[in-house]
């Protein structure tokens, strides 16, 4: 039997048997390998607290577009939060999710124990950081210094600076946007730093940064910057951003159409935009192009409910999750669709329309319904395209 995995079906499974080390490369850097807490911080001197509202005083600019970006919500998200519920709270979650042992209200018992359910309280729990997901201290705060991009004078700032140039790279991202499990190493479950690694984009040194951090002009604290690195990450789940990644061509073969015909088109779909497979990440991830015919009443027509063709991937059931099928869209690759709609004979003649509209689904239809989840919830509405055809 196989299905479209959910990420957290096969890490929780894994979580039982297992303390797994997974595939990572980087030894001796900022950024922890796959699957290890970030160690206990403390706030840099002389900042009262690591949560982002502290940082909030100062860098406003990027703490509203953090705030705007899935790295703010990746404790809150519910679609994270339901998946993680159905699996009993699995502790591994938090790896990524929520990842400052800072932000984690209990402790596995033990040393290096991923997979433990005996548990302790965190003397270092803060309540406030636990809402704040993929906070700034996750990315920017070790042992009390902030670690950024430029080389800044220790006067510059209020808190201690040091200038890390590998927070440029995709090692900053990595250590939570690539995983693999042992025997699935081959086609890594989290493989969005894999798929750009192998991309053209990577090969003429444009960075998951260069796209998702764009430059923008602004103050960073007291000083104004003509270009700084956004945080927004292009916006969460905004459809805009989805849009930008996929060309989708639509070609009908004639405007006109005598009842009893049929109406066809194709439709071409290319990755023009994204550095990686579209879509990325979590296997659930499912991009759906579906076709659909609108009377001249602005009704669905008779039998003109929508066909959908689906960019998606399929894992095994059980681990170590071996990919089965891989039908999303690598960077620069096309896939061609043929839509037919049979006009039936006794049809009111007039101007229809063919609709053709792109959905980005966080998990599929059935498993939001398995999960309790309205549709509006895992479903962005990316982009539609309508193209009249006459029928007579
Ligand atoms: C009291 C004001 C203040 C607070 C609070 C503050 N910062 Fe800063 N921060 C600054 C100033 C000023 C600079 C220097 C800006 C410049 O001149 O480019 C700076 C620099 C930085 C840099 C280095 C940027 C670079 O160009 O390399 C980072 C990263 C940073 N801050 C992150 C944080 C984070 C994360 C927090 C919260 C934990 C925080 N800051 C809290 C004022 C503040
Ligand atoms: C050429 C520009 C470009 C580069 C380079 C790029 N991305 Fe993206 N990325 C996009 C676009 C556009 C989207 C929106 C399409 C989508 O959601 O699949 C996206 C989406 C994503 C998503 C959400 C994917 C999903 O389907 O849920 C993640 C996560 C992501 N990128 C991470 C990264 C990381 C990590 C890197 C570097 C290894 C990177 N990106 C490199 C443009 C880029
Ligand atoms: C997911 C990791 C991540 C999170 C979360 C994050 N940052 Fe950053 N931040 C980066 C990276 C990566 C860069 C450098 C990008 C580059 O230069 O290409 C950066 C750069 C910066 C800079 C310097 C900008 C510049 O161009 O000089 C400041 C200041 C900063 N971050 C503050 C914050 C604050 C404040 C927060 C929380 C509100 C935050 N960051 C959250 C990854 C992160
Ligand atoms: C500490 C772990 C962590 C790090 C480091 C990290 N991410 Fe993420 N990222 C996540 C998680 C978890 C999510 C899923 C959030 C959700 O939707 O619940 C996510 C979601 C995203 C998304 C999709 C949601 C959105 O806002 O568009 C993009 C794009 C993305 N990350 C880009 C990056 C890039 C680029 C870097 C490196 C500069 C990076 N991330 C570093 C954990 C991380
Ligand atoms: C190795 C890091 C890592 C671990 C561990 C992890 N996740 Fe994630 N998760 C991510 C990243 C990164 C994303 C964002 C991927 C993207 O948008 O492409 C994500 C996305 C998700 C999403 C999709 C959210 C959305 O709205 O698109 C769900 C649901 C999810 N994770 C659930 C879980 C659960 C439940 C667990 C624990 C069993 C878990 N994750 C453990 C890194 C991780």
């Amino acid at each position: 039997m196989t299905s479209r995995l959910p990420l957290l079906v096969c890490l929780s499974a894994v979580a039982l048997v297992v303390a797994v080390p997974l595939a990572h490369s980087d030894e001796a850097s900022l950024w922890p390998k796959v699957l290890e807490a970030l160690p206990p911080q403390a706030p840099p001197a002389p900042l009262p607290s690591l949560s982002a509202q502290t940082c909030n005083g100062c860098h406003a600019e990027i703490h509203d577009q953090w705030a705007s970006s899935g790295h703010a919500h990746a404790s809150t998200n519910p679609v994270y939060v339901a998946a993680r519920g159905a699996l009993g709270d699995p502790p591994l979650c938090d790896e990524c999710h929520l990842p400052l042992e800072n932000q984690r209200a209990t402790l596995p018992k033990g040393p290096g124990a991923l997979g433990r359910t005996d548990r302790q309280p965190n003397p270092n729990w803060s309540a406030t950081l636990a809402t704040e997901g993929v906070t700034c201290a996750a990315c920017h705060v070790r042992d009390g210094v902030i670690h950024g991009p430029r080389d800044l004078a220790p006067e510059r700032a209020p808190h201690p600076v040091k200038r890390d140039e590998s927070i440029k790279t995709a090692e900053a991202c990595a250590f939570c946007h690539q995983a693999a499990l042992p025997g699935g190493e081959e086609h890594p479950f989290l493989d969005t730093v894999g798929e750009w690694r192998r991309s053209p984009f990577a090969e003429n040194g444009v960075s998951c940064q260069d796209c998702h951090m764009t430059r923008t002009s602004g103050a960073i604290a007291g000083s104004r910057y003509a270009a700084f690195a956004s945080h927004g990450m292009l916006g969460g789940r905004d459809p805009a951003k989805i849009a930008r990644a996929l060309t989708v061509d639509v070609s009908i073969r004639s405007p006109k159409v005598q009842r009893g015909d049929d109406v066809r088109a194709t439709v071409t779909v290319m990755n023009t935009g994204a550095g990686h497979a579209v879509p990325s990440g979590d296997p659930s991830h499912q991009v759906e192009i579906r076709f659909s015919v609108v009377g001249p009443d602005g009704e669905l027509a008779k039998d003109g409910d929508p066909q959908s063709q689906w960019l998606s991937r399929t894992v095994g059931a059980e681990p170590p999750f071996v990919e089965e099928a891989d039908d999303r869209l690598e960077p620069a690759a096309s896939r061609t669709f043929d839509f037919s709609w049979s006009v039936g004979k006794k049809l009111t003649p007039g101007t229809y329309t063919l609709v053709v509209s792109t959905h980005w689904w966080a998990v599929g239809p059935e498993r939001a319904t398995g999960l309790d989840l309205e549709e509006e919830t895992v479903r962005v509405d990316v982009a539609s395209q309508r193209v009249p055809v006459r029928i007579d």
